[in-house]
């Protein structure tokens, strides 16, 4: 009876998983969907911990120390969920993503330890060394489950230091190929190890947990601010992976779906990130994409005058466009001005107003940031225009409202090739009528560069903290 209980529940927190994942796709029921995928692990942690047996019939054991760990775990991750601020989410993603990492690394290590503490006579017995008794697969999962967790754990670190400003772009003339090497070297001693399982293994292995670090360390640091989000997803396919490992090691079911499914998932988002921004995956790999270090904050080139709107002509502009479109960026997110959005979208559909969302892929700074934004505010998800729909929809566009967006917009991305950020689709939003831009001083955005749409004839400045100015734009727009 406890022999089928096990399997059972490997299989309901497999499908729960999956069912999870795919409820995870629309904001109506991502959270249901995160409940859902969360209550079948909790079922299949807790079969593990009183089920399982192994081949001499030994329970786990250890129920203090498992507990104790699970306990803690929860209370901090409860915290830290509770309180993070919602424009510090990106870099708490990071940061757990590192821990996915570190618990593969961990079980790498711990296995590793394991499987070369066996007993000196066991040695003798068998005539050969202890680690030519390690069958071959097994190490092989040892060593790349802890090569991948250990790039993603500190590369992870890494992009949540970048993420919350704590750690500055670094890079140096080169670095490519020190990556290059780097990678080269782990991806040699580890065939050398596997292969040869020398005198020296013990201490090739930690050699080669220490240059995973290092790579995860040096491939993240370079990449330059406009970038990060392609490096994020891939972390996440590395933490997936890893934990795959831990799935074949272990041979658990639930553990292998989970990691391959994270695995695989962010695999396709890595694509579409690449595909976002233009770049190419081997790129990211060696981290030699993103221009290095940011651009001055001033940008280098003369820019000439810009003008400003006041919120009176903005509402009248508004009020009598027959199609807005609104471009949301990280500062609608910063300001939390998600909820007076919405309101200023109903009042002008009121008043006969065709209004649409224009999402950037990369705006914010997390996949999909301004989709949970504005499902925050309950903003109808068939508004939310792909950055592709929102580009053919520009031309037939009275005004665009940019809020709180830099980057995304930037026309030096299709015309300066000397930008780091060249290459990278942008919404296009020069070819609508007007276009309004919110923020609240003339500083660049995440890249770090001078965004000359701000100076084109076309754009209207309207500074000012993106919560204020919209409260103040809806009681202009009641009156107009
Ligand atoms: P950004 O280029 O970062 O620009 C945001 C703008 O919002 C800033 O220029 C800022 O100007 C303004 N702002 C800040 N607080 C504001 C407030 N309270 N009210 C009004 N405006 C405010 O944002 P974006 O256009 O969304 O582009 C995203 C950038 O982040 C890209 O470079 C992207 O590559 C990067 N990134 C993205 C991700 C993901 S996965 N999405 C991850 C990491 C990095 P002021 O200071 O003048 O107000």
């Amino acid at each position: 009876m406890q022999q089928a209980i096990l399997p059972l529940s490997y299989l309901i927190g497999s499908v729960t998983f999956i069912i999870g994942l795919k409820m995870l796709s629309h904001p109506d029921s991502a959270r249901k969907g995160n409940l859902v995928a969360a209550v079948g692990m909790t079922i299949a942690i807790l079969a593990t911990i009183f089920l399982y047996t192994d081949e001499n019939g030994n329970k786990l054991g250890n129920y203090a120390w498992i507990f104790g760990g699970l306990i803690i775990g929860s209370i901090v991750g409860t915290l830290a969920a509770k309180k993070v601020q919602m424009t510090a989410m990106p870099e708490m993603v990071s940061l757990f993503n590192g821990m996915g990492g570190a618990c593969a690394m961990l079980i790498s290590i711990i296995e590793f330890k394991h499987h070369t503490s066996i007993p000196a006579d066991l040695y003798e017995e068998a005539g050969a060394s202890a680690l030519k008794m390690i069958p071959g697969t097994l190490f092989i999962t040892i060593i790349v489950g802890m090569v991948i967790g250990s790039v993603s754990f500190a590369g992870s670190i890494i992009a949540w230091g970048k993420l919350n400003g704590k750690i500055k772009d670094f890079s140096f003339n080169g670095q490519h190929i020190v990556n290059l090497l780097l990678l080269g070297v782990i991806t040699a001693l580890t065939v050398y190890v596997v292969a040869m399982r020398p005198d020296t293994t013990i201490m090739l292995f930690y050699t080669i947990l220490v240059l995973s670090l290092l790579y995860g360390i040096m491939f993240v640091f370079p990449i330059g601010g406009a970038d990060m989000p392609v490096v994020i997803s891939l972390l996440n396919s590395f933490t997936g992976v890893a934990a795959a490992f831990g799935g074949f090691l272990y041979n658990n079911p639930v553990m292998l779906t989970g990691g391959i499914l994270v695995g695989s998932a962010g695999t396709i988002l890595t694509i579409l990130m690449c595909k976002a921004m233009n770049r190419s995956l081997k790129n990211v790999l060696i981290g030699s994409f993103g221009g290095g270090a940011k651009a001055g904050p001033a940008g280098a080139k003369e820019q000439g005058n810009y003008k400003e709107i006041s919120l009176n002509d903005t509402a009248v502009l508004m009020a009598y466009a027959s199609k807005v479109m609104i471009i949301p960026g990280y500062g609608l997110a910063v300001a939390q001005a998600q909820h007076v959005c919405h309101e200023l979208e109903k009042i002008l559909q009121e008043k006969g107003v065709e209004v649409a969302y224009g999402i950037h892929p990369v705006a914010g700074r997390m996949p999909g940031h301004m989709n949970v934004l504005l499902a925050e505010a309950d903003v109808p998800y068939e508004k939310l225009l792909e950055m592709e729909d929102a580009n053919d929809q520009m031309g037939t566009t009275s005004v665009v409202m940019v809020l709180g967006a830099n980057d995304v917009v930037n026309p030096a991305a299709k015309e300066d090739p000397g930008s780091p950020i060249y290459g990278m689709p942008i919404l296009e939003v020069e070819r609508a009528e007007h276009v309004i831009v919110n923020k609240r001083s003339m500083k660049p955005g995440y890249a770090g560069i001078e965004n000359e749409l701000f100076f084109r004839p076309k754009t209207s400045m309207l500074f000012g903290d993106a919560k204020k100015v919209l409260q103040d734009l809806v009681a202009e727009l009641k009156q107009v």
